[in-house]
């Protein structure tokens, strides 16, 4: 099978995101994000109930991040949903299990591979604590649509809106709690192992 038109669509998004982001931190990520690699895989879609988040939250995208939310929502049922963390890990919430999840699009699983970079979205609904977790990868989130209070590392709670950019050091405690509306991230990991499974506490 060769590559589907949809995907190079998102990878079209995602790159172009990042490869403009006026942001320094993300351009700590520019030469990975040119140079993520060639593969492209076929990904079987999956669905997960927080991706019915993405389209409500449209209403929250500002001018910048507008344009990436809405590929997104117009591609979401062939992204393949998942979640890092399971029930029986008892590392998160039942809250967060119940309404988030996240799509990859530039990854060790593809759609398209890279071992070099990471990167998709996750989505959040209202009122969800992510606790603090750490992982080898330095990472970047940037908030599409939505607001969030976060704690990283030492620096105490800072409250991020739509377009706001978020750095995170590498092994560096980070998590963050939603509000009354649902968040969408923007993540990019490089370094490390980029399918590391974060650990808490
Ligand atoms: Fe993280």
């Amino acid at each position: 099978m060769s590559v589907q038109i949809e995907d190079l669509e998102l990878l079209d998004g995602v790159r172009e995101f990042a490869l403009t982001h006026p942001h320094p931190a993300v351009h700590r990520f520019r030469e990975s994000m040119r140079d993520w690699g060639n593969d492209w895989i076929a990904v079987e879609p999956a669905h997960l109930r927080a991706a019915n988040f993405l389209a409500g939250a449209i209403a929250s995208a500002n001018q910048q991040t507008r344009a990436l939310m809405e590929t997104f929502e117009q591609h979401k049922d062939r992204l393949r949903w998942e979640q890092s963390y399971r029930k029986e890990d008892g590392v998160v919430p039942d809250a967060m299990l119940e309404g988030y999840a996240f799509a990859e699009i530039i990854g060790k699983q593809g759609p398209f591979v890279s071992d070099r970079i990471r990167a998709g979205i996750g989505i959040w609904g209202p009122d969800i604590v992510y606790p603090r977790h750490q992982h080898q990868a330095e990472e970047i989130y940037i908030v599409l649509a939505g607001s969030a209070e976060f704690d990283i590392g030492s620096a105490g709670k800072t409250g991020y809106d739509t377009g706001e950019v978020i750095y995170v050091e590498a092994n560096t405690p980070h998590g963050f709690l939603t509000g009354d509306q649902s968040l969408v991230l923007y993540y990019l990991w490089q370094a490390g192992d980029l399918r590391q499974i974060s650990s808490f506490g």
